[in-house]
């Protein structure tokens, strides 16, 4: 088959955390920085990708040549992801979503004046990776992310398949110099052909680099 050429490929690439609010002064978030999907912002780029970048609150810069999409919640970024994901041809999906949100949003702040215990009712939030392979035309390719503590490739295997997705990257998180907030990552790609490619630890930038170079062999 013919390979497209490198100019040719829209990338769409979501990056840092979603935040939930449940009044104007508190939410519920995750640790992500950022700095990975960021980083394969920079090395889509570096490809000669044309690179759409979905960012929830980071405290990074921009990379060059990259057109960025700020939001806040789980459905900002669905609704964003949504509306350029029809242009393009590989979305990749480095956000930590929340996966619930509270139920009820206080616009005035809550007074904890005389309460002990707090309970917040929560309710999910849409699975955007999931929501957006089903929408897939032939040609465009959708990869996630699976960030793990435990049985890493079993519970990455899993997610792959339940969300029909054409690969996914394994991160170890919950320990240092790796996944969250870390400036070096340990990553492992499964494709859905049952490709199983060890990026190994390193850098971020490094392995974002490493990950667009194997994905650009997948893209056609
Ligand atoms: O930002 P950093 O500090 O550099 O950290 C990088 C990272 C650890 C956040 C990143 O490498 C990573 O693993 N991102 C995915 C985190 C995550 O949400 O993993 P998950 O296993 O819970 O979700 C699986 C996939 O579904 C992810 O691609 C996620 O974006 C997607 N998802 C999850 C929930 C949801 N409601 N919608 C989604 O699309």
């Amino acid at each position: 088959m013919k390979k497209r050429h490198q100019q040719a490929i829209r990338c769409l690439i979501t990056a840092g955390p979603t935040r939930e609010f449940f009044d104007p002064v508190r939410y519920l978030s995750n640790p992500s920085s950022g700095k990975m999907g960021y980083a394969l912002a920079t090395a889509a780029v570096m490809q000669g990708w044309h690179v759409d970048l979905v960012s929830g609150p980071t405290a990074l810069a921009k990379p060059e040549g990259v057109t960025r999409y700020s939001i806040t919640t789980g459905e900002e970024m669905l609704y964003q992801v949504q509306a350029l994901f029809k242009n393009c041809t590989i979305l990749i999906k480095a956000a930590a979503v929340c996966d619930f949100r509270p139920k009820h949003y206080s616009p005035q702040k809550l007074k904890k004046t005389g309460v002990a215990d707090w309970t917040v009712t929560m309710t999910p939030v849409p699975d955007i990776l999931a929501t957006i392979a089903k929408t897939k035309s032939p040609g465009q390719l959708v990869v996630g992310f699976a960030a793990e503590t435990q049985d890493l490739e079993t519970n990455a295997w899993e997610k792959l398949q339940r969300k029909k997705l054409d690969g996914i990257v394994v991160n170890q998180v919950g320990k240092a110099d790796t996944g969250f907030e870390s400036d070096t990552n340990t990553m492992l790609l499964l494709g859905k052909q049952g490709e199983r490619i060890d990026l190994g630890h390193g850098p971020k930038d490094i392995l974002a680099r490493q990950l667009i170079l194997r994905l650009s062999e997948w893209v056609n």
